[in-house]
């Protein structure tokens, strides 16, 4: 079932998803060669407890940390560590808050340092995905439009859409209906409505799209070792159109 949310909702909601864009914000100029994931977790950890918000992924389903710290090969739920970042990499952050019962979520992929050309038109082509699936998600019309969009454009790159991890209604729970892959065809799937509240976050590969997951039980890499990014944004549908909550 879909939980529709109502205007002040949807604005509890755009608070919790604001310090996370704050998070974003904050660590972008400070993503550079020799900076950590821990460091950068505890960032967004400290800006999330400046606001009375929590890291809400911290502990969900056992996961043990505030942010997702995906380097290169790596899609999605990498665990931070003390690693230095290198100049080439792309680093993907992803992350949670909680604030008066409601959550925020939204992804990044940042470059460190300079990157190769195929890394930077990666990282180009997922946010457009993510730009176009948003310019889809209108009352009336049909998740396989956002899908589509997203899927029709990574592929004409040459890009692949990963199939294994979903994007998600949110609200006070992080995994709300509706769950979907970001493939599908135009006009198919559950009709987008006023009230509803959901993540898109493409992420694509410059190659296979499909995952192996790491001995740890988190981390989610490609299969070919090539590179994967992503970019989230919470966004909540208005009559007037989609809203990005997660607005940097
Ligand atoms: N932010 C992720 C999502 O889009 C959640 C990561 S799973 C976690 O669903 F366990 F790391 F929190
Ligand atoms: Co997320």
């Amino acid at each position: 079932m879909v939980i529709l949310k109502s205007k002040s909702e949807i604005e509890a909601i755009r608070k919790a998803c604001q310090v996370v864009a704050e998070c974003h914000r904050t660590i972008a100029p400070l993503i550079k060669p020799g900076i950590t994931t821990n460091e950068i977790d505890r960032i967004f950890e400290d800006i999330m407890m400046k606001h009375g918000a929590k890291p809400y992924q911290k502990g969900y389903k056992g996961y043990p940390y505030a942010t997702c710290a995906s380097a290169n090969d790596v899609i999605a739920h990498g665990f931070p560590s003390n690693k230095p970042l290198e100049e080439g990499d792309i680093v993907t952050i992803d992350t949670v808050a909680e604030l008066d019962g409601w959550l925020g979520d939204s992804a990044w992929s940042y470059a460190v340092g300079k990157i190769s050309p195929t890394a930077e038109k990666l990282m180009r082509v997922t946010k457009e995905c993510l730009e176009l699936g948003i310019e889809q998600a209108q009352p009336g019309n049909r998740l396989g439009d956002v899908t589509s969009a997203i899927q029709r454009y990574a592929e004409s790159h040459g890009f692949g859409v990963v199939r294994d991890l979903l994007a998600h209604g949110i609200g006070r729970d992080l995994h709300e209906e509706p769950t979907y892959m970001h493939v599908g065809k135009p006009g198919k799937g559950l009709r987008i409505k006023e009230g509803m509240v959901f993540t898109i976050e493409p992420m694509i590969t410059e190659g296979n799209y499909l995952i192996r997951i790491d001995p740890d039980g988190w981390t989610a890499r490609t299969i070919d070792n090539k590179l994967a990014a992503q970019y989230e944004h919470t966004i909540a549908i208005t009559a007037e159109g989609p809203q990005i909550l997660t607005l940097q």
